[in-house]
């Protein structure tokens, strides 16, 4: 099976300087455009396919992005992987902000965004599909990254659930404390609905968190502010982008044959077609 990979960079990941023969293309999807040019190319290797989640310029808010343009385009582009960056608000003492958390489940507290392709309209795959949700992250997809970032040195908890927030405004004390009571580990607002179709798109999905802030639960830590998420992200997006460039040829060597084929159909199965 010819593995690639799609890279989907947060705010601040925008580009990689390292990809190889670097060629841009415009998809178009049933769903509408993705939020930018795809870059496609090499990285240490490995075929690639880089997509800035907000735009290259930043033009989309979390709700305003189009994840089913996203995820479709790398699909058709023949990622058979997905590897996502993500900023986030730490709600744990001991996940600290420059730190990385590899994202494991998600709680979903968005309330606007399309979380399926199999939305009955006449352009769309057949049927409507009832993912099984249960492991939305890849697991060996997120070993590769826990083992590379280990080799690398770089502080990484190797499991950890999201909070996904409709956003654009950050939380309120009283909604931060309650994702602590929840035992959420970590609040941002784009792994939902990404991850979902990536599922139903039957791609390995693995996700990268920053946090960049402790979100507004720890009385004695500044605030998150965009600001603040802005600059942590950028003072530590290279251990990001080393642990990708480092992963990708071990992602490469794996032989995921069966893993998909039994991705794939168990998607399959999980979509209900009515005969009329
Ligand atoms: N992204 C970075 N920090 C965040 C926070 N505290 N809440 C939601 N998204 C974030």
């Amino acid at each position: 099976m010819k593995i690639k990979v799609g890279i989907i960079g947060g705010s601040g990941l925008y580009s990689l300087d390292c990809l190889e023969n670097a060629q841009d293309v415009d998809v178009s999807t049933p769903y509408g455009k993705p939020s930018d040019k795809i870059s496609v190319g090499t990285i240490n290797g490995v075929n690639c396919a880089v997509l800035a989640r907000h735009g290259r310029d930043h033009k989309f808010m979390p709700s305003t992005v189009n994840y089913r343009a996203n995820i479709w385009a790398l699909r058709e582009l023949g990622c058979t992987h997905i590897i996502a960056s993500t900023a986030c608000g730490s709600l744990r003492e001991d996940i600290k902000p420059g730190e990385l958390v590899l994202l494991d489940q998600f709680i979903d507290r968005t309330t606007k965004r399309e979380q399926t392709f199999y939305d009955c309209a006449p352009t769309s795959p057949r049927g409507v599909c009832h993912a099984p949700m249960d492991e939305p992250f890849c697991s060996k997809t997120r070993q590769i990254l826990y083992e590379t970032a280990q080799e690398l040195g770089i502080k990484v908890h190797a499991k950890g659930t999201c909070v996904t927030i409709e956003g654009p405004r950050f939380s309120s004390k009283a909604e931060s404390h309650l994702f602590r009571r929840w035992e959420a580990d970590v609040v941002n607002m784009t792994t939902v609905p990404e991850v979902v179709l990536a599922k139903e798109a039957g791609l390995c999905y693995a996700a990268v968190a920053l946090p960049t802030d402790y979100d507004c639960w720890r009385e004695s830590e500044e605030n998150v502010t965009a600001d603040l998420v802005l600059k942590i992200f950028a003072e530590n997006v290279s251990k990001v982008t080393r642990i990708f460039i480092a992963a990708l040829p071990k992602i490469a060597q794996q032989d995921w044959t069966q893993y998909i084929t039994d991705l794939k159909a168990k998607i399959l199965s999980s979509v209900v077609i009515h005969k009329s």
